[in-house]
């Protein structure tokens, strides 16, 4: 084997694998074509942050979007002292959209642990939370690691509770775990690595695979099989939910908000970043260099799928992009 990661299998994860058939390759995103498959959300923050969010004209002319390093760059302005109504940032999704598959993220920056940060790889359907929606990477200020959390409506529950997601939406089911490397700085000084996330109608599963240790080979070659992988670092599973009546059509999205109902509800609580500024808004608009380093660098995204996965395809004029 060519990881390092404990092997815990359990029967289920057995059971799992006697149903699986081999992946194949749906879609692949990189420096190559990321800004053909993933359009810019440029509305108001839907989670009340103080943030700008660009189109991609604007994104792309600010230098906020782009291709560096050979991966794919997407970050926040580090220069405009005290922007009026919030901060320049992005937030991207796929056009096309995913029932069930693997998700394999290739990161290699991510934003840093910094306070008013709220930083997000996650998916989600329409008609929210009707179809669902699956956090992969979040978490806030200066957080170094996250959580694995699921959002649903009514009706879904696993071992890790409840994944209802009434009124503000805070609630939902997430997987504790023991990995330290998952997030911001932690995740950075590493290099960061290699998240993937498998949704099948019997359990939805991460692992992350950081860039100092060895990765699964089968990633690499474009042949997948995360029954060889080890166990999870998280699994939803078991007959308290429907997977697929509440999961369905997913975008993938790549985000940074500033302060909102998350990383702003929390600041003050967060010693550090209190001491900085009496609120969230506050510390986000007097200190621009502070967001210097948070950014996405995002190597690659390849979508897997089986049989019985199903894929979208949006019929939107593909948009030039360069940087
Ligand atoms: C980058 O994406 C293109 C288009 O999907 C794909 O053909 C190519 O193999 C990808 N490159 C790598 C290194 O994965
Ligand atoms: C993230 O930081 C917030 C405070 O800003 C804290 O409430 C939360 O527990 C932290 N989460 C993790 C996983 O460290």
């Amino acid at each position: 084997m060519a990881f390092t990661k404990v092997l815990r299998f359990t029967s289920l994860c057995a059971l799992v694998a006697a149903a699986q058939a081999a992946y194949s390759i749906r879609d692949s995103y990189n420096k190559t074509n990321f800004f053909q498959g993933f359009e810019f959300y440029s509305g108001p923050d839907p989670t009340q942050g103080f943030v700008n969010y660009q189109t991609a004209f604007e994104a792309n002319a600010a230098s906020l979007a782009g291709y560096a390093n050979d991966a794919v760059y997407l970050g926040v302005d580090s220069g405009a002292p005290n922007p009026v109504g919030g901060r320049a940032s992005t937030r991207v999704n796929t056009k096309n959209k995913y029932t069930k598959g693997l998700f394999i993220a290739d990161i290699a920056h991510m934003p840093s642990s910094t306070c008013g940060v709220w930083a997000a790889y996650w998916s989600f359907g329409d008609g929210w939370p009707g179809n669902g929606e699956i956090d992969i990477i979040e978490g806030v200020n200066r957080n170094r690691s996250s959580t694995y959390t699921l959002h649903t409506s009514e009706g879904c529950s696993f071992q890790q509770g409840d994944c209802n997601s009434p009124g503000d939406g805070t609630q939902g089911c997430s997987n504790p775990h023991d990995e330290t490397q998952l997030y911001g700085d932690a995740f950075n000084e590493i290099g960061g690595g290699i998240y993937a996330t498998e949704w099948t109608s019997q359990a939805i599963r991460f692992w992350f695979f950081p860039r100092t240790g060895a990765m699964p080979q089968d990633i690499a070659a474009e042949s997948p099989n995360p029954n060889t992988w080890g166990a999870p670092a998280a699994t939803f599973s078991g007959p308290g939910c429907s997977i697929d009546q509440h999961f369905k059509e997913h975008q993938i999205v790549f985000n940074t908000a500033l302060c909102g109902q998350w990383a702003g509800r929390v600041f003050g609580s967060d010693p550090v970043c209190a001491s900085q500024a009496s609120t969230c808004e506050e510390f986000v608009a007097a200190n621009p260099e502070r967001f210097r380093e948070a950014y996405w660098l995002i190597n690659s995204l390849k979508i897997y799928q089986q049989d019985g996965g199903n894929m979208v395809r949006d019929a939107s004029v593909p948009k030039q992009f360069k940087a």
